[in-house]
């Protein structure tokens, strides 16, 4: 069996633990020579890389493993490259949050004026990586799921149309089955979803039963009805993340058809959402205030005491466990089915084909291959194609240094809807942003 070499791009982050643990656990199914973590942040870096040395000596001691800040070292000779980076890191993601919050309008990682601002920045970063890897690694299989993905994917589609080696996934669909099987009580991969949408904006139309071929959202819709939604993993979860998954029952009350993803609720309730969420406290805080800070000070013990002992025990692993079955769906041509974002290209019949939208795939070594959804009903096309066009605005914007797009973007976005506002937003977020956005004229 072949053994793979892996860069991670954001070795830094508090998700890479996570990973560390899971390709331990996972070395069987997909078995690694090579592991190598890259981030621009060394002294961040070298905390979980010190980590990493010392589980993997206890672990998985034949595994050549290290840690850099040098793109040759980090990208020449890889199979895959895992990409992870955070254009800004979480002191600009709580600028994202709260400066359109002050202002009254959905302040988010992802959504709205933060995730354009987000966007913006990784689509600066993302590019640059992108070309770097290509200098090194032509051949490696490039699997993003930086965010803000929708905006990094059409990014990467228009800078790169011809190379078919770079793959956009998000886990939020995958944590929304697992979450599923949790009500159910049956294993995840028992369920077999239908999903359209684009990267945080989408919905399952069903959720069949790989068995029997029962659709059983009917039987999930009543069940959240009786008992509300909670993630797989709900005992690892912060509050805001209960509250988040508490909001599909909301959704499924007002629109009962299909079963939305989490992030729908910002699109569906702004000013509910607004009201609800704390200028002076977003995710970003409880993020560098929680996850952050036992990630790193779990780290320091480790390498304080020279062994894992029972550290990391529970970590929540979900994210890196998809991300590795899907390198392992190329890796040995498995052709599984995985939710990912590719060009629409007619597979949701009324939307335009160069929408970068989120559906089943299946997956092997000759890339993604989309199961067509045929048309969808108006009140998602209307909401989509609004976001789309969006998305498509911003990435004008990047690409011709525009202000005028950017405004139109900022405009016609869902979560803002109004141009005063949208200029207002925005020049607060090019002056947030100095150095890090392209320059808009
Ligand atoms: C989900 C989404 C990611 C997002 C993450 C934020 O996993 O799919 O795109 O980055 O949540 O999680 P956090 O715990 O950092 O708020
Ligand atoms: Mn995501």
């Amino acid at each position: 069996m072949k053994k793979y070499n892996i860069c991670i791009v954001g070795g830094g982050s508090t998700f890479t633990p996570g990973f560390l643990k899971s390709f331990v656990r996972m070395q069987k199914e997909f078995p690694l020579n090579k592991l190598v973590l890259f981030d621009i942040d060394e002294e961040r870096q070298e905390i979980i890389g010190k980590f990493g040395e010392i589980l993997f000596r206890e672990q998985f001691p034949e595994l050549n493993f290290s840690y850099t800040t040098d793109i040759k070292e980090a990208y020449e000779g890889m199979d895959f490259v895992f990409m992870q980076m955070r254009s800004g890191g979480l002191p600009m993601r709580a600028k994202d949050e709260h400066i359109p919050l002050a202002m009254g309008l959905i302040g988010q990682e992802t959504c709205g004026a933060g995730g354009m601002a987000y966007g913006l920045r990784s689509c600066v970063d993302m590019i640059k990586a992108v070309k770097d890897i290509r200098n090194y690694a032509p051949e490696a299989w490039i699997l993003n799921y930086s965010n803000p993905a929708a905006i990094v994917a059409e990014a990467l589609r228009r800078e790169f149309p011809e190379d078919k080696k770079i793959l956009n996934i998000c886990d939020q669909p995958e944590n929304v089955v697992r979450s599923c099987s949790r009500l159910l009580g049956c294993d995840w991969k028992d369920l077999d979803p239908v999903y359209f949408g684009l990267n945080h904006y989408g919905w399952f139309t069903n959720i069949y039963d790989r068995k029997t071929g029962k659709d059983l959202l009917p039987k999930i819709r009543k069940m959240i009805k009786e008992n509300g939604f909670l993630p797989q993993d709900a005992e690892q979860r912060d509050p805001s993340w209960l509250d988040t998954y508490g909001m599909v029952e909301t959704i499924m009350n007002d629109f009962p058809e299909f079963l939305p993803n989490t992030y729908d609720q910002y699109y569906l309730y702004p000013d509910y959402k607004v009201k609800q969420l704390d200028p002076n406290f977003t995710r970003a805080d409880e993020v560098m205030q929680s996850r952050e800070k036992r990630v790193f000070s779990e780290c320091r013990e480790v390498i304080k005491e020279d062994k894992l002992g029972d550290k990391f025990e529970n970590i929540s692993d979900a994210h890196a466990e998809m991300m590795i079955n899907v390198a392992t769906a190329i890796a040995y041509n498995k052709n599984n089915r995985h939710i990912l974002i590719v060009e629409n290209n007619g597979i949701i019949e009324n939307m335009q084909n160069d929408a970068m939208v989120e559906v089943v795939c299946e997956l092997g070594a000759n890339g993604p291959r989309p199961l067509s959804i045929g048309k969808i009903p108006q009140f998602y096309l209307g909401l989509l194609v609004n976001q789309v066009s969006s998305e498509k605005l911003l990435v004008d914007a990047y690409f011709d240094n525009s202000y005028q797009k950017a405004l139109e973007a900022f405009t016609i976005n869902r979560l803002i809807n109004d141009a005063k506002k949208a200029r207002e937003v925005l020049d607060a977020l090019i002056e947030a942003n100095e150095g890090m956005w392209p320059e808009l004229k």
